[in-house]
């Protein structure tokens, strides 16, 4: 297949690369760096990059921006940026590309475990999470000719690391991008936990 992994310079992205590069022909879009550079904020920008790319067989999305706050710090801007970037940019993977994927190809987007097991702080990002989640399931209803789904992440091992924590009962980007293969054949409408596909 040829595969095109939005986010693919990232800790998720690069593992599902390596993962998927044995078996598949992979096109990497990044922000600042990849075969193709795309700003998923930027409808215009999806645009132009499926316009480069042309007809792919799947579309994963590894990317999407939303950060963490305490619920009575979360601004406006902290919102939009959850709903500009990692809902909608995500969603419009679907809306601007599915015309160049090929039939029974697929797209698969990015949530994460805290749209049912959040934590303090994760409100926005819960949100982000959730609302992809419900999007899939709904839209699947209506879409036949592509498979829709969504790989929920749980705490990345890499990630942790970088950023000091213990990394202990971290998933590795590896292990994390088990689920991202299994997402591209057989499933439809669906989250994919990756702690169910270690
Ligand atoms: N890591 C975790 O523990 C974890 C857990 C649960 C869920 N998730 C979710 O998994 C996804 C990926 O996480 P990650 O840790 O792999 O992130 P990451 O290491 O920060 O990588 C993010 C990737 O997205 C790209 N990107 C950044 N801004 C973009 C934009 N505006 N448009 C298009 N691409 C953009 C980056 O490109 P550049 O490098 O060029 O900026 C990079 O390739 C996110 O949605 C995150 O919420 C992660």
């Amino acid at each position: 297949m040829k595969i095109l992994i939005i986010g693919a310079t990232g800790t998720i992205g690069k593992a599902v690369a390596q993962t998927l590069s044995a078996d598949h022909q992979i096109i990497r879009a990044g922000y600042s760096d990849g075969d193709v550079r795309v700003d998923l904020g930027n409808p215009e920008s999806i645009r132009e990059m499926f316009a480069t790319t042309g007809k792919v067989d799947a579309v994963i999305s590894t990317a999407g921006l939303a950060g963490f706050a305490p619920l009575a710090q979360l601004q406006d801007s902290d919102y939009q940026l959850a709903l500009n970037n990692k809902v909608m940019g995500q969603i419009n993977l679907i809306r601007l590309g599915s015309a160049y994927i090929t039939d029974g190809g697929s797209v698969t987007l990015t949530s994460g475990i805290l749209s049912k097991e959040p934590i303090p702080g994760s409100a926005s990002i819960a949100m982000a999470n959730g609302a992809l989640e419900s999007y899939v399931l709904a839209a699947a209803l209506e879409e036949n000719r592509i498979n829709l789904n969504v790989v929920a992440p749980a705490f990345v091992k890499e990630t942790m690391e970088m950023m000091g924590m213990d990394s202990s009962t971290g998933i590795s980007a590896a292990d994390t991008a088990r689920a991202y293969a299994e997402a591209l054949t057989g499933h439809h409408g669906e989250t994919l936990d990756v702690r169910d596909h270690i």
